[in-house]
């Protein structure tokens, strides 16, 4: 393996013999190659000698193929790149049949890409989003390293379902035709692999509350399932989170950490990832083209990113989020699906989108929820009937964090498992926690393709992981 790569070639000075591995994008007058390696958006652009070029060679130049360029690198003659590659050999590695190949120098549909996920990174969107992609997981580790987090890896098969949604894929390897039976009927999960019930995690917060409660501070970052039949350009069945969690750390504290963090992941890739970030703007500056005006948004990609480095969120609580709600035109005219009357209700996307997006026009930090829409693990207040939970919604995307301090009070937290049916026998490790040393503690999750939505400014959930698994689709 050479080091050499299109992105160093591209920044290189001239008058120099390289070699140069990558997939041709277009082959124009029999003359130019667009070399791409996926090092970056860019190609090179490399020249070909066609009249010393064998015809069978320049036949199988065509878009897709792999090809091995060597020759002299050069100030460039045209426009739109300052080096070229004057080509002395060039090897066709790998053809790729022109009538068969599905990725055509030409505008293909997100749905269609959809269809070829497994070559769709070679169009310049898709690899623009997996570069920042792997860019933002970056930053989210260099992030916890420098503020002295520890990275924990939690469970994937748990017994929990930590939402307590019902929400969970089960894991089993007993004959689905034919399992063994207790006498009344039911599964005897028993003689399952493990002896019990499991499932795929739908969380890994229960298992880093114990780490935070003995290492400080810790954080997850790994794949979580739901089963969720849920088809929403914001669900997936199978999706990333990170989930910090830090011991004496109250919700203002967790509000904080939360902001603080956002800001400076979303500030790593706006100056590290700036090519990729002003395609996507042009991109949806063009997307956006073709929508009514009042549809368009009023900011580009870049001036979102940037807004939300540059500002605070604002903090406000359910409680006046729902009298903004209440009081709102869409409500009055009944515009929104689900109509605000009082409070308690549970909010719908719609109607954290118009708080966002009309109301205060800025990344927003719900917090004080009814206790009866939340999770059981988080911290009752004094009132009895709110908890310290925090929802951070943001514009185009809705919720894209949840977190919460916990109860950290053995009593508080048993009196609420027993209401919700929650048998303390499944979690008594996680009710020791609260026997030996309890503590205040809080954490929250991010959902991480909702922050490469945001950050790509992709409209789709499907369009920002390698191969999206979502209700009644797992191909690839
Ligand atoms: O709000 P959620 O359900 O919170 C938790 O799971 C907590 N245990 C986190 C914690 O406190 N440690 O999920 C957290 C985030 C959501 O805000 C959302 O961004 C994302 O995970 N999320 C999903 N993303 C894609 N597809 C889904 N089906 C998602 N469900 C949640
Ligand atoms: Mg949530």
């Amino acid at each position: 393996m050479t080091n050499l790569t299109v992105a160093k070639l591209l920044k290189s000075k001239p008058l120099q013999e390289v070699e140069i591995k990558g997939w041709v994008r277009t082959f124009r007058a029999k003359r130019f190659v667009a070399l791409n390696d996926g090092s970056t958006l860019n190609n090179i652009q490399c020249v070909v000698d066609f009249e010393n070029t064998d015809e069978d060679t320049l036949k199988r130049i065509t878009t897709g193929a792999a090809v091995s360029i060597t020759g002299e690198l050069v100030e460039s003659q045209g426009k739109g790149q300052s080096v070229e590659i004057v080509v002395s050999k060039l090897e066709i590695l790998g053809d790729s049949d022109p009538e068969t190949y599905p990725i055509q120098p030409k505008k293909h549909s997100f749905e269609f890409l959809r269809e070829n996920a497994h070559l769709r990174t070679r169009t310049n969107t898709f690899s623009a989003v997996m570069r920042l992609r792997s860019s933002l997981s970056f930053a989210i580790h260099k992030y916890f390293n420098e503020n002295g987090f520890n990275y924990m890896h939690t469970p994937i098969i748990t017994a929990s379902d930590a939402e307590g949604a019902g929400e969970t894929f089960r894991v089993s390897t007993l004959d689905q035709k034919n399992p063994p039976l207790n006498d009344d009927g039911s599964v005897n999960h028993k003689e399952d692999f493990f002896g019990k019930e499991t499932n795929l995690t739908v969380s890994g917060q229960l298992e880093a509350e114990t780490f935070a409660m003995s290492l400080g501070k810790v954080y997850t970052f790994g794949p979580t399932f739901r089963a969720e039949n849920s088809n929403t350009s914001r669900h997936l069945s199978e999706f990333w989170m990170i989930e910090p969690e830090v011991a004496f750390m109250d919700l203002a504290g967790n509000m904080d950490l939360a902001e603080d963090f956002m800001k400076s992941v979303i500030a790593y890739v706006l100056e590290h990832n700036k090519e990729d970030i002003e395609f996507l703007n042009d991109r949806l500056l063009n997307e956006e083209k073709t929508k009514p005006q009042a549809e368009r948004s009023e900011l580009s990609l870049t001036e979102k990113l940037t807004f939300v480095t540059e500002n605070n969120f604002k903090r406000v609580s359910y409680t006046e989020a729902i009298d903004i709600l209440r009081n709102s035109k869409p409500n009055k005219k009944k515009k929104f699906n689900y109509i605000i009357e009082e409070w308690g209700a549970d909010l719908q996307s719609e109607h954290e989108r118009f708080l966002v997006e009309k109301h205060f026009k800025c990344p927003v930090i719900l917090f004080d929820y009814p206790a009866d829409i939340k999770a059981f693990y988080m911290r009752l207040n004094e009132d009895g009937k709110t908890v310290r939970a925090m929802d951070i919604l943001f514009p185009g995307i809705g919720e894209i964090v949840g977190g919460s301090q916990r109860e950290e009070r053995l009593e508080v937290l048993k009196e609420k498992m027993a209401a919700l049916d929650i048998p303390e026998e499944e979690l008594w490790w996680y009710l020791d926690l609260r026997k030996y040393g309890t503590a205040v503690h809080s954490g929250f999750g991010l959902g991480f393709e909702r922050l490469v939505m945001f950050v790509t400014g992709m409209t789709n959930i499907r369009d920002v992981i390698p191969y999206p698994r979502t209700p009644q689709n797992a191909e690839f």
